[in-house]
């Protein structure tokens, strides 16, 4: 009898296909990824570093972790990668316990301005552990503070600033953050997570040259599986010759046990893949979808996403819009946005992406087309405000959910999503 779990993935597998993935973070793997994925790798317990395991029988698994390691290097132009992080909060929070210790100050973007969870935000550990300083964006222009970074990090004087984004549609520029970090006399940290993509193919500016170290997750621009790598620059070295000992231990014995090997080897297959020139094609096209999108939905992007803000269509849409928009086969999340007037739960934007279609072969014409749609749900959740008060909220969502589902006008653009979508392939789904 086979597992009811198969079901389930072909269910999944039917709606990736017939669906628009245009959640930022999202991406579809090669064939090649997903095999060394689900190989027999995942058998092997190898806890410690290539040539230092706790366990025998790693031969093999050195030479993966090892060849991952030197094409990551390659790939960034670093000096040391670590590889074994699980993901990419657990990178994050390896490297923010090392260099900032337990109670230690550090300083990172917010969450409602576009930064992630694990730079200091309340609801995350690294809010807690630490005496977390966070940074904002300028309300108007939407772009990073960086009068306030400056500020901030003279006041508090940090053991090390992040300088990384996890919602924001701008090219980030390291000069002026390594200037302040150097200034201080403390690390600096990017996380490139949303745009290491971007970084390796020359579409961003790369941090190498002025950050300690680089965080990033494996799986978003980067097109490879779930996981994280820790990079540390020679720069890093040059402030701590012991940097990169350091940060392998905080991961492996400090945070984790036994990495997962079947993952290192699909970082390895992706590493590959980013090395060509097919991927540089690739994140060239996704820059051009981007912008074409943010164009169509008056909005601008200079990388791979677009951060909607909905204000002008009434009071805390984001989850409005989310809904409606699934409801038409049409995948996004909704966010904050800077200065948000609603709140994190219910915020009044949305942020959509590039990279997943444009894995599948979608182009600048077919992001009008997806444009136009999208505009065509913003009119139909348009009048659906957010209550102010509180307690009629639940109320009023169980009744827009339901008003959604019969909306005809949702139903027809689902019919004609799914006939294109259904026209482009994703890798790896039959
Ligand atoms: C900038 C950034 N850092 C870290 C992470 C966390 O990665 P993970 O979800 O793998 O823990 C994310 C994920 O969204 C991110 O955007």
């Amino acid at each position: 009898m086979t597992s009811k779990v198969f079901g389930l993935i072909k269910e999944e597998a039917d709606r990736q296909k017939y669906g628009l993935e245009m959640i930022p973070s999202e991406n579809y793997v090669s064939k090649d990824v997903l095999k060394a994925l689900g190989s027999i790798l995942t058998n092997k317990y190898s806890e410690g570093h290539p040539g230092a395991r706790y366990y025998g029988g790693n031969e093999v698994i050195d030479k993966i972790e090892r060849y991952a390691q030197s094409l990551a290097n390659k790939l960034f132009g670093t000096a040391h990668a670590i590889v074994q992080p699980h993901s990419g909060s657990p990178a994050n929070l390896a490297v923010a316990l090392e260099l900032a210790g337990p109670g230690g100050t550090t300083l990172g973007q917010s969450l409602t301005a576009g930064g992630h969870l694990t730079f200091g935000a309340a609801a995350s550990w690294t809010g807690r552990l630490f005496n977390a300083i966070q940074y904002g964006v300028d309300p108007k222009t939407w772009k990073i503070d960086l009068d306030e970074v400056r500020s901030l990090a003279k006041k508090h004087k940090p053991k090390f600033i992040w300088v990384g984004t996890t919602a924001y549609p701008f090219q980030i520029d390291y000069k002026p953050f390594a200037e302040i970090a150097d200034e201080v006399g403390c690390f600096l940290v990017a996380d490139t997570s949303h745009i290491s993509g971007l970084i390796v193919t020359g579409y961003h500016p790369s941090p190498v040259p002025y950050v300690h170290v680089i965080t990033t997750t494996t799986h978003k621009t980067l097109r490879g599986p779930r996981g994280a790598m820790i990079l540390i620059t020679k720069k890093g070295l040059d402030k701590d010759p012991e940097l990169a000992k350091r940060l392998e231990k905080s991961v492996m014995p400090g945070l984790q046990g036994g990495p997962h090997d079947h993952q290192t080897a699909a970082i390895a297959v992706m590493l590959e893949e980013a090395l060509r020139p097919s991927f540089k094609n690739y994140i060239g096209q996704v820059v051009k979808n981007a912008k074409m999108l943010a164009e169509e939905l008056g909005s601008v992007s200079e990388v791979h996403l677009v951060l909607l803000s909905l204000t002008h269509l009434g009071y805390g849409l984001g989850y409005q819009t989310q809904y409606a928009l699934e409801e038409a086969g049409i995948t996004v999340n909704k966010n904050t946005i800077p200065g948000e007037p609603a709140s994190a739960f219910y915020p009044s934007g949305i942020r959509l992406g590039s990279p997943a279609l444009t894995t599948r072969g979608i182009k600048e014409k077919d992001m009008v087309k997806i444009a136009s749609w999208i505009r065509k749900v913003l009119e139909e959740v348009k009048g659906h405000d957010l209550p102010k008060e509180q307690e009629k909220r639940k109320e009023f969502l169980k009744s827009y959910r339901q008003l959604v589902h019969n909306n005809k006008t949702l139903k027809d653009i689902r019919a004609e999503v799914e006939k294109f979508a259904g026209k482009f392939p994703v890798p790896a789904v039959q």
